[in-house]
């Protein structure tokens, strides 16, 4: 499948008039299409017209969707698309020197930086862009394929009950590369992760096509005090916050 759409039942009837995409699951209330070409024509046009976004190569989903998370809508999106259709469609030299960028930054901003989480790991790229060696990464992410995926090219995972379980002030930095301008992190998780920063750690992120900064730092600054610096590079804008005080 080339191409996935994540409906909500307000908005099945009008999808499933769209002839290039063919019903593939319910997830609880969520239905899933897929189709082997791009979408396009009439039948994008369809999805723009009912609030539906590209939010990953050729895959949609509503953009507003008040009765719902967005978190759920995400991960039901990579779910469908899993690990291996995910390394297909991206260029993988662009993530990993997304995260070259984002490690040597925090390595300057940050003494003694040694202890990495990886937020929307996916399937591992960062072991492609760091000697695992030099750094005890741990990858998270919420969907399962990813992570059994990730673990295969020798990470180190933990999943979201695992995620819990970790003790607070034990990470020195986490690190999201093409993750937040999805923004399907909800405040409970934003806060969950932010406690594992110790003080004085990192949180550094990208934002593709600078979309969900305003929306992440907004929830951050909640969770406690940080100190932000921001610089804009190929990959969107770069956030680096540093953990002040909870
Ligand atoms: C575009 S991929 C990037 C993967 C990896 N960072 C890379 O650069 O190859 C986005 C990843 O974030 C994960 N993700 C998105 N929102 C998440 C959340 N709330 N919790 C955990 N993982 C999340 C997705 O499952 C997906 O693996």
């Amino acid at each position: 499948m080339i191409s996935f759409v994540v409906a909500t039942e307000r908005l099945l009837a009008k999808v499933l008039e769209i002839q290039e995409l063919s019903f593939l699951k319910q997830q609880d209330d969520l239905f899933i299409f897929g189709s082997n070409e791009p979408v396009s024509g009439p039948g994008k046009q369809v999805l723009l017209n009912l609030g539906f976004v590209k939010i990953f190569e050729d895959c949609y989903v509503p953009d507003q969707c008040a009765d719902y998370s967005r978190e759920r809508i995400v991960r039901v999106l990579f779910e469908s698309i899993g690990a291996e259709s995910y390394l297909k469609r991206i260029t993988i030299q662009k993530n990993v020197g997304c995260y070259q960028v984002l490690l040597r930054r925090a390595v300057n901003q940050t003494p003694n930086l040694s202890r990495v989480l990886d937020v929307g790991c996916g399937p591992g790229t960062i072991l492609d862009a760091v000697d695992g060696n030099s750094f005890h990464i741990t990858g998270f992410d919420f969907v399962e394929d990813n992570l059994v995926a990730a673990r295969k090219k020798g990470l180190n995972t933990v999943g979201s009950k695992e995620l819990m379980l970790l003790p607070a002030n034990s990470v020195d930095l986490v690190i999201c590369s093409f993750v937040l301008h999805y923004e399907s992190l909800s405040l409970a998780m934003i806060s969950q992760i932010a406690s594992l920063i110790r003080p004085y750690g990192l949180w550094a992120a990208n934002f593709h096509k600078d979309r969900g900064y305003s929306w992440f730092t907004e929830m951050l600054i909640k969770t406690g005090t940080y100190h932000l610096r921001t610089e804009e590079s190929e990959f969107g804008r770069l956030l680096f916050a540093t953990k002040l005080e909870s």
